[in-house]
């Protein structure tokens, strides 16, 4: 880092760059950085009158980023006396006191990184992180309270947090808000979800920001924890665009010690301002200096394709924090699940509730139900089906005590994870698994009893390594306990990357459902191998999601990490499937269905129907057996938000093509150049698309599959049906 004077700093600050200005912002930065080649320029400055710290974003001539103003409100009794608000009484705990104004600069720090690192697995085998740095250091006058504010450029995007060093008298302090503003230029097309301290699991509304507010009931569904917190709240990573064509996301990186941001719409200025998720009491961060906020992140480009390539939110997150990382592997699997979320069996070993509702299962005396599905005949039929079709892991749910009363009760000890069911054999499983080359999928739901999980995590991790599992799905079903806890509050946030550094400890990856929304962590940690956070493919068993839905996921969702879908439902309509239990349909073709490998990309891929549902169709699941889960390069082909997207990706080892298509509810013809394949060659194309008359309404297993010689001269023209899609294997 090079540090500047003052006087420096009393004319232009100039980064790799000249100090020209904009006619497009109203207000200007006396401190200028550009991105390396120049296409985004970030102004930074604390205003005369207030002495607020303020910044905006350009790219090339148009504003992205209006004046945004920075900061914080603190509990006021973190405080000097003489600071709190008039009137706060002495050490009242409810005084609030700004960290907003009253700013001066007093150091600024610029830099420039261009490195190259390899991830443990990913959509490429090599990425780039190189951006130009601006570290401004600055006091608070009244206080004397040190704030600094690191800016990353990058050519796709900005990363900025707030660094707090250690200094005398501000040792601890409580966040009571972030005052984060994120000031947009016009009244933006956005793909958002509501806002909510507990869930993701919502349908994308697509929208202009001033419809949002009155869209948000509608847009509330229901789900088994919820808190939505405003009419204007959304969530990241949200997802916009400019009527002059520009892509902006916003979202954050490395979401470590600190709650997850949430973004609060002011539908007057269209202006956003970060809305932290709060804890039990109320307040929301809890600081000791020195320390450092996650990465506010937003990403700016002209081409949607350039925003599915963009690695911003993993580079804004730090090296792996592991020497060996031999023991991670990616992972497709098979597994006892869909058969329970369908509706046809269920996760409990015994439906004797008289004794149930009591909260004591005696599991030597009650009547097996015929629904158990986790009982060792079935899943030994899984593994059969794993080991013929080549799949590494086979998940299991159900296997362990405690499904009878897991829901909905605030039951502090639901599950100990690690007792099995009386007809889940345990030792056998595993040993018959381990003799095929196959392994099993651990699965500890939680409940969201989070304290019991912690109490009991040693010892189940400990059962995983004696019976040679080495991945676990984890869930955060319902409420938190302890209660008023958020998900996605700052003791859940480290709750998770509790479970996650400690089963690293024991060579686990780890797979959460309903954890907080991914924030590139999975660079540092890549045993996180996977999350929900959002809504996957059990929704299609709850009566459906919108077909959009995959077509917004890689903008949004995606951008911080991979998300387990599980697709591969080759049978829509679930009223047969479960024997009438269910009368939901699947909103997707099986064209698309195959799609979702490529085109949701995860190095945890599930093929989660049922296996005799595959048997049928041995023709089509061959896409699945052959599609790869780790991949050397990526390359986005087609792309449009909440419309379409065509992406090819190529196989780390074999170096096998694949493509993906997907459409939202609109049919459509695309071209898809093949640019991509090495000249010269001549290539197997073998091709899975719906047929003519497929529809997800009323035809949604109608598909074809032709073989054709390709080129990389040649272009396929694909027709996709309503949320249809295809999949392409080349050879
Ligand atoms: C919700 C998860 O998303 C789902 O996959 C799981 O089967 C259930 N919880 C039960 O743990
Ligand atoms: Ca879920």
């Amino acid at each position: 880092m090079k540090p500047l004077t003052l006087l420096a700093l009393a004319t232009a600050l100039l980064v790799g760059c000249d100090s020209k200005t904009t006619q497009e912002s109203a207000w200007v930065g006396e401190h200028v950085l550009t991105s390396p080649s120049n296409t985004l320029t970030l102004q930074f400055g604390v205003t005369p009158e207030s002495g607020t710290p303020t910044y905006s974003l350009q790219f090339g001539d148009k504003a992205a980023i209006l004046p945004s103003a920075m900061g914080f409100e603190l509990r006021g009794d973190t405080r000097k006396k003489e600071f709190w608000t008039d009137d706060a009484e002495a050490g009242d705990a409810n005084a609030v006191c700004p960290l907003n104004t009253g700013f001066v600069v007093k150091e600024v720090l610029t830099d420039t990184f261009d490195e190259t690192w390899h991830p443990v697995w990913g959509e490429e085998s090599a990425i780039r992180n190189h951006y130009n740095e601006l570290l401004v250091c600055m006091e608070q006058e009244d206080t004397g309270y040190l704030m600094n504010i690191r800016f990353r450029l990058y050519d796709d995007g900005l990363g900025f947090r707030y660094e707090f060093p250690k200094q005398r008298g501000l040792a601890y302090f409580v966040i009571k808000e972030e005052l984060t503003e994120f000031a947009m230029t016009g009244d933006h097309h956005a793909l958002w979800i509501p806002g909510d301290y507990d869930t993701q699991e919502y349908d994308y509304v697509e929208s202009r920001l001033s419809e949002i507010g009155s869209l948000m009931t509608k847009a509330i569904t229901p789900n088994s924890s919820q808190t939505p917190f405003s009419m204007t709240g959304v969530q990241t990573s949200l997802q916009m665009k400019t009527d002059e064509g520009l892509y902006i996301n916003l979202h954050e990186a490395a979401l470590v010690d600190y709650p997850c941001m949430h973004l609060e719409l002011n539908p007057e200025t269209n202006t956003f301002v970060s809305h932290l998720t709060p804890d039990a009491t109320g307040w929301k961060g809890y600081m000791q200096t020195p320390c450092h906020t996650p990465w506010r992140t937003i990403q700016v480009t002209d081409d949607a394709r350039k925003q599915l390539a963009s690695r911003l939110v993993l580079n804004l997150n730090e090296p792996c924090a592991y020497d060996d990382v031999s023991w991670i592997k990616p992972v497709k699997y098979v597994g006892v699940w869909w058969e329970m979320i369908s509706g046809k069996g269920s996760w409990a070993y015994t439906e004797d509730y008289p004794t149930v509702k009591l909260g004591h299962t005696d599991y030597a005396s009650a009547t097996p139900s015929p629904k158990h599905c986790a009982n060792t005949a079935n899943v030994r039929r899984y593994i059969d089906f794993a080991a013929e079709h080549g799949f590494d892991q086979v998940l299991v749910e159900g296997w362990n005590e405690g499904w009878e009363d897991w829901a909905g009760n605030s039951k502090d000890y639901v599950f100990d994870f690690v007792t099995p069911y009386p007809d889940f054999d345990i030792e056998g499983l595993n040993a018959y698994a381990h003799k095929k080359g196959v392994r099993l999928m651990m699965h500890h739901e939680t409940s969201s009893s989070v304290r019991n999980y912690e109490r009991h995590m040693k010892e189940a991790y400990e059962l995983m390594n004696r019976y040679g599992y080495t991945s676990v799905k984890s869930g955060y079903v319902g409420d938190i306990i302890p209660r008023g806890e958020y998900h996605y509050g700052q003791w859940m946030v480290n709750h998770y990357l509790y479970a996650v550094t400690e089963a690293a400890k024991h060579h686990i990856c780890v797979n959460a459902h309903e954890a907080v929304r991914p924030t590139g962590l999975c660079r540092t940690y890549p045993n996180l191998i996977g999350n929900e956070s959002a809504r996957g493919t059990e929704y299609q068993s709850f009566g459906g999601s919108k077909p959009n839905l995959v077509t917004i996921l890689p903008f949004t969702r995606l951008n911080g990490g991979p998300m387990d879908y599980t697709p591969g439902i080759f049978e829509m309509d679930l009223g047969p499937v479960t024997g009438g239990n269910n009368n939901s349909k699947v909103n997707s073709t099986l064209a698309n269905q195959l799609a979702l490998y490529v085109t949701l990309y995860s190095p945890l891929q599930m093929a989660a129907d049922f296996p005799e549902h595959y048997e049928k169709r041995m023709d089509a699941f061959q896409f699945i057996k052959d599609v790869a889960v780790d991949w050397q390069r990526s390359e986005y082909l087609l792309a449009e938000p909440g419309d379409y997207l065509v992406i090819a990706r190529q196989a780390k080892e074999s170096g096998q093509w694949f493509v993906g298509g997907v459409t939202d509810e609109q049919k459509r013809t695309v071209e898809v150049p093949l640019s991509f394949l090495d000249e010269g060659r001549t290539y197997e194309a073998t091709i899975y698309a719906d047929a003519p008359d497929a529809d997800y309404a009323t035809n949604p297993q109608a598909y074809t599959i032709t073989r054709k010689q390709v080129t990389a001269a040649d272009t396929l023209t694909l027709d996709m049906a309503r949320a249809g899609g295809f999949a392409i294997s080349f050879k």
